[in-house]
C-alpha cells in the first residue's frame, strides 16, 4: 500500500516508491528501494524533496498512530502543506571531478555468458521501444524527455556488472537500419564498463551510461539523407553534422530531466584532447571526465560497425589504431578502456597457436591476452572444425592466442552470425 508522507518523517527500512519534484533535484538516481543506508537518509534531508511516496507493504511503517499517517492523500496534503521548500538551487554546469569514493556497485552474481546473453537479448528488445520513442521525439523537434530511460540504464547497467562481454556483444550486431539506436545501447554499455573500470562512484556509473545513451540523439536531427550518405561528406554537409551535438544538447536541455553531466557529454562527446574538436575547441581537462569517456566510447563502436560510408574495421584493429590517434583521446581514460574491452576485444578474428582459427566470445579481465574463445576453422585443413568454446586462461589449456586475422583474409563475412547468436554457444 502507498502512502505520502512528509520527507522529515522518512527512517531507515521504508521502502521509497516515488519522489515529489523534478527528477533533477531528487538526491538519488532511483526510487523504489529500501533506504538502508544513514548517508542516503542525510541526503534526502538535505535536497529540499518535501514529500515521497513509501510502500508500506515492501518496508517499515511510519510509527506514528495511524490517524496522522493516513493513506488517504487529503489527509496527508495536509500535514505536507507547509510552505513550500525553496526551489533547489539551479545547478551550475560541473567541473571535471575526480572520482568520487565509490558507493560500492550493487551486489550483483556473476552471471555465466551464456546465461547473460538470453537476459540481455531480452533486453535489447525491450529497449528499443523506450529508445526509438524518445528519438522520434526529437526527430520531430520536440523536447526529448529522458526521465523514461533511467530504468533501461539501470538494467544495461546491472546486465554489465553479471557479464561485461553479454550485452557489449549484442550490441555489435547492427544494421544499416538500426545503427542509431544499437549504437546508442552500445555506448552505454561500454561507458557503464569504463566507468567502473575507473572506479567511478555507482550514480556516476549510471550517469555514464545514461550519457552514452543519450549522447547521439542531435542525429535525428540531421537529415536523413545526409545521415544515411553512402559516402564521404562534402565540406557542407559535414558542416551540417557537427551541429549534431548541439542540437542533441538542446532537446535534452529543453525536455528538464537529465543531469547536467550527460547533457555535457551530448555537448561535447567529439571534442578532442588537443583542442581540435567541435564544437566548442575545448582541451584537455577542460572536456569533463565523463565527455572524455564518451569521445572513446563513441569512436571505438562507431569504427567497429559497418556504417553507410565504409565497413567496419575489427575489435582489435580499431583499438590498435585508436592508440596511434595523437591528440585525440584522453590517454588514461584509453588504458582504462582497453582494459575493460580487452586487447583482443569481443568480436576479434584470432589465429591460435594450434592453427586453429577462432573469434573471441568474452575476457577475461585478469588476463587480457587470453580470453574465451570460440574455435571454428582450422587454417591447415582450410576446413571448418566443429565448434568449441576455449578458456585460454584455464592451464588445462594447451593453447593461445599467436595473432589477429582479417575476416575478410579468409573470406568471412558473417562471422557476427557465428557467435553472437545467444543459441549459439554451450
Ligand atoms: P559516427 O559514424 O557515429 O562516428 C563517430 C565518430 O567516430 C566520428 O566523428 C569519428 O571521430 C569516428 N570515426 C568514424 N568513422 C571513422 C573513420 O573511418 N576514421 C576515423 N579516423 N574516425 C572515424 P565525426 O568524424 O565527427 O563524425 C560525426 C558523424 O558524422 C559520424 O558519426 C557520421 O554519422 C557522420 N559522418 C562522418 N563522416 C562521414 C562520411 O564520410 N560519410 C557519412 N555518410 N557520414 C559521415
Ligand atoms: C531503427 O532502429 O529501426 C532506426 C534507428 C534510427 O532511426 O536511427
Ligand atoms: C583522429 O585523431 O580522430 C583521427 C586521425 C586519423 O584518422 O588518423
Ligand atoms: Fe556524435
Amino acid at each position: 500500500m502507498l502512502k505520502k508522507i512528509p520527507a522529515a518523517q522518512v527512517r531507515l527500512g521504508m521502502f521509497l516508491q516515488s519522489m515529489e519534484g523534478p527528477w533533477l533535484s531528487h538526491p538519488f538516481w532511483r526510487t523504489k528501494f529500501v533506504l538502508q543506508d544513514p548517508a542516503d537518509l542525510e541526503a534526502l534531508g538535505a535536497s529540499g524533496v518535501m514529500s515521497v511516496w513509501i510502500d508500506v507493504s515492501k518496508g517499515v511503517d511510519l510509527e506514528v498512530p495511524a490517524a496522522a499517517s493516513a493513506a488517504a492523500m487529503p489527509a496527508v496534503t495536509a500535514v505536507t502543506s507547509a510552505p513550500p521548500p525553496p526551489p533547489p538551487p539551479p545547478q551550475p554546469p560541473q567541473p571535471p571531478q575526480p572520482p568520487q569514493p565509490p558507493r560500492p556497485a550493487p551486489a550483483a552474481s556473476r552471471a555465466s555468458l551464456g546465461e547473460e546473453m538470453a537476459r540481455a537479448s531480452q533486453l535489447v528488445s525491450r529497449s528499443r521501444e523506450t529508445v526509438m520513442s524518445l528519438f522520434g521525439e526529437a526527430r520531430l523537434g520536440h523536447a526529448v524527455d529522458a526521465e523514461q530511460c533511467l530504468p533501461l540504464v539501470e538494467d544495461v547497467a546491472s546486465s554489465v556488472a553479471r557479464n561485461q562481454s553479454a550485452l557489449i556483444s549484442l550490441s555489435r550486431l547492427k544494421t544499416k537500419d538500426n545503427y542509431t539506436y544499437m549504437h546508442s545501447v552500445a555506448v552505454c554499455a561500454l561507458m557503464v564498463a569504463l566507468g567502473r573500470q575507473l572506479a567511478l562512484s555507482e550514480q556516476q556509473v549510471l550517469e555514464a551510461g545514461l550519457a552514452g545513451l543519450l549522447h547521439d540523439v542531435g542525429k535525428m536531427m540531421m537529415p536523413i539523407e545526409v545521415l544515411n550518405k553512402p559516402g564521404q561528406l562534402n565540406d557542407v554537409e559535414y558542416a551540417t553534422m557537427r551541429s549534431h551535438p548541439r542540437l542533441g544538447f538542446e532537446a535534452l536541455k529543453a525536455g528538464g530531466a537529465v543531469p547536467d553531466s550527460a547533457l555535457d557529454v551530448c555537448l561535447h562527446h567529439h571534442e578532442k584532447m588537443d583542442g581540435s574538436g567541435y564544437p566548442d575547441k575545448l582541451a584537455g581537462e577542460q572536456i569533463s571526465l565523463l565527455a572524455r569517456m564518451g569521445a572513446v566510447c563513441d569512436v571505438y563502436d562507431a569504427i567497429t560497425s559497418n556504417r553507410p560510408y565504409k565497413v567496419a574495421w575489427d575489435p582489435a584493429g580499431s583499438i590498435q589504431r585508436m592508440a596511434q590517434w595523437q591528440g585525440h583521446f584522453d590517454s588514461v581514460v584509453f588504458q582504462a578502456f582497453v582494459k575493460s574491452v580487452g586487447i583482443f576485444p569481443v568480436g576479434t578474428l584470432v589465429k591460435l597457436h594450434s592453427g586453429r582459427l577462432a573469434v573471441v566470445i568474452e575476457q577475461n579481465p585478469a588476463k587480457l591476452v587470453a580470453p574465451v574463445v570460440r574455435v571454428f576453422y582450422s587454417t591447415r585443413s582450410k576446413l571448418p572444425v566443429p565448434v568449441q568454446v576455449l578458456d585460454l586462461s584455464q592451464a588445462s589449456c594447451n593453447d593461445k592466442i599467436v595473432g589477429r586475422e582479417l575476416p575478410q583474409d579468409w573470406g568471412f563475412t558473417h562471422l557476427d552470425d557465428l557467435w553472437a547468436k545467444p543459441d549459439a554457444r554451450g
